[in-house]
């Protein structure tokens, strides 16, 4: 993009070259500059007919000036993200769980996105309690977990391990994972273009359905709120579920994940000897392990405790 500024005989007016500094500076952008971005993708539209456009050696002032606000490249890159504008905004931030101290935070996470494989720019889509999103110039979702602390840590394999599974078991009615960086604590998914579920539109049921689902493969379904869901764009319209926090596990799953800490091969977050005990306890009443099943690894549990 700034090559083209050589290139060009005349020189291209300051904006032109603001927007350029930008574009190349920028890990994300604000959502107002991909608005103006648009505008004046519209409006210079028709310059592609004129003389020199197409010329390498001797581009038009006008081809100069469009290379600079990011070319063919920037301009197919504004339409898909205005495409979900309205989430993209900071204003449809999800009040209820997102502090307002979000905004702070917001280019750290963005930080670490890029760290964690992000192509910029980056375009903020969303917080809740426990993750900041963002969609990348590749069109990939990451959810960049706020804090690096043991119990963000472990929500986030939670939330990934879910996710493998649930893709395999509901399809498309789950967001996919695509990759997990453990360092930075950030989750690559796909990015569902669409609008936000509501509690009027019965998701519940159809959260129970995919609880119904999960509980043969070992989990239960994540928590369930009203903003986890996103209807896509165009048919079909499942809604699809973007947000897996808190989901526990159950049965043969919950035993090997036990088995897994007592024995070093996962080492020990937020979870102490007594909530491990207590999970195993609740799924012995549940009937999804068997008491003596439990009896054993609470055994091993009050040991580690000695
Ligand atoms: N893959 C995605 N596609 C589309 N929107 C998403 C995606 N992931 C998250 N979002 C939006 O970002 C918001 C915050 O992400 P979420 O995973 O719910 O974080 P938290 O666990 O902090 O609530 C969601 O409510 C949703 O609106
Ligand atoms: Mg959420």
């Amino acid at each position: 993009m700034l090559r083209a500024k050589s290139v060009g005989r005349i020189s291209p007016p300051s904006t032109d070259v603001a927007r350029a500094e930008q574009l190349s500076r920028a890990p994300m952008l604000a959502i107002k500059s991909v608005e103006h971005m648009k505008t004046y993708f519209n409006r210079h539209s028709t310059e592609r007919k004129g003389k020199g456009w197409n010329s390498k050696t001797h581009p038009s002032a006008e081809r100069v000036a469009w290379d600079l606000n990011g070319g063919d490249e920037g301009r197919a890159w504004v339409v898909r993200v205005l495409a979900g504008r309205y989430r993209a905004n900071p204003e449809v931030l999800d009040e209820q769980y997102a502090p307002p101290s979000v905004a702070h935070e917001v280019a750290a996470c963005a930080e670490r996105a890029l760290s964690a494989g992000a192509r910029e720019p980056l375009t903020y889509i969303g917080a809740g309690m426990t993750g900041i999103v963002f969609v990348d110039a590749n069109g990939i979702g990451y959810k960049v977990y706020r804090g690096l602390y043991d119990s963000m840590r472990s929500m986030a394999v939670n939330e990934f391990e879910w996710l493998t599974v649930a893709a395999q078991v509901l399809g498309s009615r789950v967001v996919h994972p695509l990759c997990f960086d453990r360092d930075n604590l950030v989750l690559g998914r796909e990015f569902i273009q669409g609008k936000p579920g509501g509690w009027a539109s019965n998701l519940s049921d159809h959260h129970r359905a995919i609880e119904r689902e999960m509980l043969p493969h070992g989990w239960t379904a994540p928590e369930f709120k009203e903003d986890s869901y996103v209807f896509p764009e165009g048919s079909p319209k499942t809604p699809v579920l973007v947000d897996a926090s808190m989901a526990h596990r159950v049965g043969d799953v919950l035993l090997a994940y036990v088995d897994e800490i007592i024995t070093g091969v996962r080492p020990w977050l937020d979870e102490r000897p007594p909530d491990l005990g207590f999970v195993l306890r609740v799924e012995a009443s549940n009937g999804t392990i068997t008491r003596d099943d439990a009896n054993v690894r609470l055994l091993t549990l009050e040991q580690e405790l000695a």
